[in-house]
């Protein structure tokens, strides 16, 4: 069986990653920061279908936490799956901060750069000893990188600046046998999203619009996504930065 590691797995994406991935047989380690009780909401889902997940506490931006957390992903493999290795890393967890550039503060800045970059490199660099080869690490972006959206800047520089690294984490971690892509998901409702979408129902209008699809789109398109890509069916995709976004501003 292998067993994927899920960084924000309490809520929105992550959550549907896990579901979706539990579903084709894999073994869930979910991760969540500030709700516990949607992380064991999901674990529950989890084991009430016949999967197995568990849940570990991990904030993404404080980085002299991770080899204890390694410690404790190396305890929870041994005591629920009696292995040593995990088979898949998905550095999905983050937020969003919209602000126009002249109005950034470095706090907001900090913050966004040490969710969406800082984190999921060191996160991946502690979690290496116990990656199995042949496995594979999903970093999570978002098609901001490839069209400018005003108010977005910091948040989408970084998830380009993490686009780059999923490439410099092919090349140097080929030797092993790992893979590593990213996945690049347009306009998706979320509770990151939510609240906009909700005061501003004429803002979904003009996302959809944007795209051929003609809708924005639901958690379960992404995860089913990354439940895919982590399959054996995809092992050749190497390296990519792969767009979800129902064919968004093309
Ligand atoms: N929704 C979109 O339209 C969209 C589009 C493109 C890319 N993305 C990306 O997709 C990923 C998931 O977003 P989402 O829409 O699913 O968001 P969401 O529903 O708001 O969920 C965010 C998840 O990240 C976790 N998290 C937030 N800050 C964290 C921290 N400092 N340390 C550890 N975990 C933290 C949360 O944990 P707790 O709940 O436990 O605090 C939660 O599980 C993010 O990287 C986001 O940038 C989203």
């Amino acid at each position: 069986m292998s067993i994927i590691i899920i960084t924000g797995g309490s809520r929105g994406i992550g959550a549907s990653a896990a579901k979706q991935c539990a579903a084709k047989g894999m073994g869930i380690i979910l991760t969540y920061n500030s709700h516990p009780a949607g992380a064991e909401s999901v674990v529950r889902q989890i084991n009430a279908v016949g999967g197995k997940a568990v849940a570990l506490a991990l904030d993404v931006t404080k980085v002299r936490s991770f080899a204890a957390f390694r410690d404790d992903v190396a305890k929870a493999l041994k005591s629920t799956w009696g292995k040593d290795h995990i088979d898949g890393l998905v550095n999905n967890a983050g937020y969003g901060n919209f602000n126009a550039i002249e109005a950034v503060s470095e706090a907001e800045f900090d913050g966004l750069l040490n969710v969406h970059l800082k984190g999921p490199f060191f996160l991946t660099q502690a979690l290496l000893p116990l990656m199995a080869a042949g496995g594979h690490i999903i970093n999570m972006t978002s098609a901001t990188t490839r069209v400018a959206t005003p108010g977005a800047a910091p948040y989408a520089a970084f998830k380009g600046g993490l686009e780059v690294l999923t490439r410099y984490m092919a090349k140097e971690f080929g030797p092993r046998k790992i893979r590593a892509n990213a996945i690049s998901p347009g306009a998706i409702r979320t509770d990151m999203t939510s609240k906009a979408f909700d005061q501003s129902p004429e803002f979904v209008t003009l996302l959809a619009g944007q795209t051929a699809l003609g809708k924005i789109g639901e958690a379960d398109d992404v995860g089913r996504v990354i439940a895919s890509l982590l399959s054996e069916d995809n092992g050749w995709v190497n390296a990519q930065t792969i767009e979800v976004g129902g064919g968004y501003n093309i």
